[in-house]
């Protein structure tokens, strides 16, 4: 990583003095990935809450190892580094959908939902996607997580063939273009807040529980070769997908969700 490529945008954002995620925020002109950025900076030791946002990603990646689009600059691609316990390490999902939820509802006044487990869609198609990856030195502890957000501010997925069915933008929903550094001021503090609430040792698991909109319907769930259909009827106590299906119930832990 060249270090001079770091502009220190820290200025331009309102996090409150006591807010973790966000008091260091690094924008990169470009990155393969922020992901591994990331990483690599967390194993310099860099503090939790460092997030790393880059104008243009070479190598964006999303869920099962897709390519995650953005028009140049315009739109949010972000990673931030948690420490969290064993035990918080599943909530880091719920920290980052419901906060992406909250700040997508209220810029676009439209009610945002959770796709199981952490796309926020917009009238049924998806604005932002959640990347988390996690490095263990041993089975139980956790050295850190990175969470990857991708957020679609003002992409215009109709002119890219393989989205532009099933995404949307913040631009595209309220017409406007808009400025992505005040979208990631207040992704960050709802972030911070919702992560503030597991380090008081606060569930989010009902508060999450009540976006997912997955529940409910008759769903496919792809993992890698592996298909398995159902009736989505819960969401067990870490998040996790419950489906009834003709063999009876089956915990679903990940996956990619399609409505059928
Ligand atoms: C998904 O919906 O599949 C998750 C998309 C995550 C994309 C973000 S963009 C910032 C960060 N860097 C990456 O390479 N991926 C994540």
């Amino acid at each position: 990583m060249n270090k001079n490529q770091f502009i220190s945008d820290v200025s331009l954002l309102t996090t409150s003095s006591n807010s973790l995620v966000g008091k260091q925020v690094l924008n990169l002109s470009l990155a393969e990935s922020t992901m591994d950025e990331v990483k690599e900076l967390a194993k310099l030791g860099a503090r939790e809450g460092l997030v790393l946002i880059a104008d243009n990603q070479s190598m964006g990646r999303g869920r099962f190892n897709r390519e995650w689009l953005t028009t140049s600059g315009q739109d949010l691609t972000i990673s931030i580094l948690f420490k969290p316990a064993l035990n918080q390490v599943h909530m880091l999902n719920m920290v980052a959908s419901l906060a992406i939820q909250e700040t997508i509802s209220e810029i676009t006044q439209e009610e945002a939902e959770i796709k199981w487990p952490n796309d926020v869609l917009v009238n049924g198609k998806k604005v932002s996607g959640v990347l988390i990856e996690t490095v263990m030195s041993t089975a139980t502890h956790v050295d850190f997580a990175v969470v990857g957000i991708g957020l679609n501010v003002n992409l215009n997925p109709l002119v890219m063939d393989a989205i532009k069915d099933s995404a949307t933008s913040i631009s595209l929903i309220t017409g406007a273009l808009t400025d992505k550094y005040e979208v990631l001021s207040k992704l960050l503090s709802m972030i911070d807040r919702q992560y503030q609430l597991v380090l008081q040792g606060r569930d989010l698991c009902i508060d999450w529980s009540t976006k997912v909109s997955t529940i409910g319907n008759k769903v496919k769930v792809s993992n890698g070769s592996k298909i398995i259909s159902g009736y989505a009827v819960d969401l067990d106590s870490v998040g996790n997908l419950i489906l009834e299906t003709k063999q009876g119930r089956v915990t679903v832990t990940s996956g990619d969700v399609t409505v059928i």
